[in-house]
């Protein structure tokens, strides 16, 4: 069969195929419209669901601390939901790295009521001497907080310690023995190292530690300070989309 006789042949097939094709996609359009508003918060798919942008009780909490938090809401939203795991764990909160009290704030929420303690270190006062070959972070950095500040954006006191001063100094006669979740957001590497090396050992076998900083680029340090502390360890710490890392204690 020659070409003329093909094109003879075939030649409204186009038009005969068009209107079963728009229609088989218009209905299917419906189905979706149909399925998807009967999903419960349906309109958190964007385009993953993405439950850290809902209200409820964590959105509460992050429109609370998003007025003096470095931590985005996705980051927020994993440390959240690590707290409430954590607190089956018969052991003490820390977090290393507070500025002005957000992620703090968010660790206080989740202990209310209970027997578990939070204890929080930070200069309160900016950042202290950077190490120039792996910290873009400087001196003074983060300066503009206090101690003051952050008592007050913490909106839940009880069993809340707060640790004033140089780390690892305020490390120093501290009576923290067993730790279900280590909370660090230190950003630089010579802070995380002398963090990892006091806390490591108390951390519960199935105890959380969270890095904030360790996937950005800014914070290079952190990343180099934690694989190289975890290179003779059990533990592989786990990379998040959020730029966090995550260890969970064997
Ligand atoms: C990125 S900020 C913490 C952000 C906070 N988690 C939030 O919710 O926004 C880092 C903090 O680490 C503190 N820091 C870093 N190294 C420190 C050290 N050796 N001793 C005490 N504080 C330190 C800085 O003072 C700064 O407040």
């Amino acid at each position: 069969m020659n070409i003329q006789r093909w094109h003879q042949r075939f030649k409204n097939l186009p038009y005969l195929l068009t209107p079963p094709i728009v229609s088989l996609l218009k209905n299917k359009w419906r189905d979706r419209d149909r399925i998807l508003p009967d999903i419960p918060d349906h309109e958190l798919y964007k385009p993953v669901f993405s439950p850290w942008l809902g209200n409820g009780e964590f959105g509460g909490i992050r429109d609370h601390m998003s007025r003096f938090t470095l931590v985005s809401p996705d980051r927020a939203w994993v440390l959240y939901k690590l707290a409430i795991n954590a607190k089956n764990l018969k052991g003490d909160f820390v977090e290393c790295g507070v500025y002005k009290g957000g992620t703090a704030h968010l660790l206080a929420h989740t202990l209310q009521n209970r027997d578990v303690r939070l204890h929080l270190f930070d200069t309160f006062s900016g950042m202290p001497q950077t190490n120039k070959e792996f910290d873009k972070h400087r001196e003074g950095d983060f300066v503009d907080t206090s101690l003051e500040t952050v008592k007050k954006n913490i909106n839940y006191s009880e069993n809340v310690l707060f640790y004033e001063g140089y780390i690892p100094d305020t490390f120093e006669n501290i009576d923290v023995k067993y730790v279900s979740l280590l909370h660090i957001d230190l950003d630089i590497h010579d802070s995380i190292i002398n963090t990892l090396d006091f806390f490591y050992n108390s951390v519960l076998p199935g105890g959380f530690i969270i890095f904030d900083d360790y996937g950005f680029e800014s914070c290079y340090g952190a990343r180099l300070a934690v694989d190289k502390f975890f290179s003779d360890k059990p533990e592989e710490p786990i990379c998040l989309s959020t730029g966090q890392a995550l260890v969970i204690k064997s």
